[in-house]
């Protein structure tokens, strides 16, 4: 794999914008020892994310600043990290991208608004030697296979539907009667999606339900549409579905903690004597307090924190020119899978402090 810190050619590695204003001199040895043959101490790491407006996001974009200060300060090193709100816009993220890549990035770390746009991004970093760590949404396989150079941070969407579809079958057997308000041996249900097209949408929709399924439940959809990851989207879509089956709801299935939020929203602004049992996924900070109020009956921790440690220790290694492998659990030569865990009132102690 061809690294830019080594190969990289003046004047296509241009310091950050700050250090253009430096006088030509000063200026030409900063390139010189950014760009020769021997070890440059400054690291600087282009993360493009998708929308800074999602909670579980920016609450990883944050969690990678904090990770990176600490590693500066323990490796002695100057980094830099540059963050891109790519506002929902694939053709916004794309001129990020090219920006990073024009001030020198050493890696880029990119949380595709699109992931059809995967491949165009690859060849660009491909093209400059920089490498490139997709995370959170997930390009096919294919396009991960292009460069040696590309790899995949992020968690297996079927597995948070699982877990989450457990939470509630453990629900159903330890207390039918409180779920199956109607008694009639059936969950009457509603799925709030997230983005349409999206594998943690369409996973953890499929994956929740199969394992009621599996455990033997019988389930009936009463409804599903897509909210967007939204909570004000969701809390819409939650006052339409109380108004057309009120107490018909038994559960309420959330790809994500902000839509369960937002059907918590929905539900607080009609009292009523018993609520639908909720279950989300992320374990964002409102959802833990969500749950210690018992509005909230259970959420999936999508491991942010794990995600951006993973994405850094990858770009050190990188940068440093040694073996990935050795620094993450790396599978398949590309991928860095973190694990999910279920959340509830039982264990929420554990994600308090994290
Ligand atoms: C999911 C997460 C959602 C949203 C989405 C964005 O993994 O559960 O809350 O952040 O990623 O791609
Ligand atoms: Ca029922």
């Amino acid at each position: 794999m061809r690294r830019r810190i080594k190969n990289c050619s003046f004047p296509s590695c241009r310091p950050p914008a700050g250090r253009r204003g430096l006088p030509a001199l000063l200026a030409a040895l900063v390139l010189l020892s950014g760009c020769g043959g021997g070890k440059d101490d400054s690291l600087r790491i282009g993360a493009a994310l998708y929308t800074q407006d999602d909670t579980f996001i920016s609450a990883m974009a944050q969690d990678l600043e904090g990770l990176v200060r600490e590693a500066e300060s323990g490796t002695g090193k100057k980094i830099t990290l540059f963050i891109a709100d790519g506002k929902s816009s694939q053709s916004t993220q794309m001129d990020q991208v090219d920006r990073f890549l024009a001030r020198g990035c050493d890696v880029l770390c990119v949380n595709l608004v699109d992931r059809t746009a995967a491949a165009v991004i690859a060849d660009k970093a491909e093209a400059e030697g920089v490498p490139l760590v997709f995370f959170n949404r997930q390009p096919v396989e294919e396009d991960i296979q292009r460069w040696d150079g590309i790899y995949y941070v992020g968690a297996d969407a079927r597995e948070s539907g699982e877990l989450q579809g457990e939470l509630v079958l453990d629900a159903w057997r330890r207390d039918r009667e409180a779920l199956d308000r109607n008694g009639d041996g059936v969950l009457q249900y509603v799925m709030l999606e997230g983005e349409p097209g999206h594998q943690d949408s369409l996973l953890r929709t499929e994956y929740s339900i199969k394992a009621l399924t599996d455990g033997g439940v019988e389930v009936e959809k009463l409804a599903n549409e897509a909210a967007n990851w939204n909570r004000a989207q969701a809390a819409a879509r939650m006052a339409q579905w109380l108004e057309e089956f009120g107490d018909g709801i038994e559960t309420v299935f959330s790809n994500n903690d902000d839509m369960a939020l937002g059907a918590i929203d929905a539900l607080a602004d009609t009292p009523r004597d018993r609520w639908p049992l909720i279950v989300g996924v992320d374990a964002t900070a409102p959802a833990l307090e969500a749950v210690a109020s018992g509005q909230l009956y259970g959420t999936v921790h999508n491991d942010g924190r794990g995600q951006a440690q993973a994405i850094l220790d990858l770009t050190l290694a990188l940068w440093n020119g040694e073996d990935p492998a050795q620094a993450v659990d790396l599978e398949e030569g590309h991928y860095v899978w973190l694990p999910y865990r279920q959340v509830t009132l039982e264990n929420l102690e554990e994600f308090w402090k994290e």
